[in-house]
């Protein structure tokens, strides 16, 4: 039994396949190729949900680039819009003169990126510039003024799983995005906004 059966019972529908995930990450690549070509660029995915994109992304990109990560933690929905959200894993490497690719895999209100303001600390390290690539755009459901320059697909406002995204820490393990179906309780989805 495969992964996706395993799971089968949870997904209403499969929202992007494999095939559409990766014909989209090569031409992101293409792109952020292009864009950076003869600049120092650091890949930077915020854990956990980015990992599955940021290792597919960076073997689409033929320049050469740095790997890091940073985690975010918010206190819950409520904690969140009064502000509190910290990074609670920082850089390893020094962004110094980099230009830095801030790697999510789904920017949904945007409070997350907002409110830990992990844009303006990077350019106070000196960052040669800050931009975003996110696998997965909510643009509905915004709160919070972030702007994505690389965008993946954008989704309807529905829980989507799969690929890197979870949901109490399951299924990051599938190879395409789907959406949770509607009876999955998400109020119980986990508290660290980075998830
Ligand atoms: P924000 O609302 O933009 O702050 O999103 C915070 C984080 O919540 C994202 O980086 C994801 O890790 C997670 N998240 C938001 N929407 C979804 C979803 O539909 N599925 C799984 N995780 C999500
Ligand atoms: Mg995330």
């Amino acid at each position: 039994m495969g992964v996706a059966e395993v799971s089968e019972d949870r997904i209403s529908e499969v929202l992007l396949t494999p095939e559409q995930i990766m014909a989209r990450v090569a031409e992101l690549g293409k792109h952020v190729s292009e864009d950076y070509a003869g600049r120092k660029l650091i890949l930077v995915g915020v854990l956990n949900g980015a990992f599955v994109f940021l290792a597919d992304l960076i073997r689409a990109i033929s320049i050469p680039l740095e790997v890091d990560f940073v985690a975010i933690s918010s206190y819950g929905a409520a904690t969140r819009s009064s502000g509190v959200v910290r990074i609670i894993k920082d850089l390893e490497k020094s962004v110094e003169g980099k230009h830095v690719l801030l790697v999510e895999d789904i920017i949904d209100t945007g409070l997350t990126l907002k409110l830990s303001y992990i844009v303006e600390n990077l350019k106070a390290r000196k960052a040669a510039s800050v931009k975003i690539c996110t696998l997965l755009d909510k643009p509905s459901r915004r709160e919070a003024d972030v702007h994505a320059d690389y965008v993946g697909f954008e989704v309807p406002d529905k829980f989507v799983i799969g690929y890197g995204l979870d949901h109490n820490g399951l299924y990051r393990n599938l190879p395409f995005v789907g959406i949770l179906r509607e009876d999955t309780d998400i109020s119980t989805r986990p508290e660290c906004a980075g998830e």
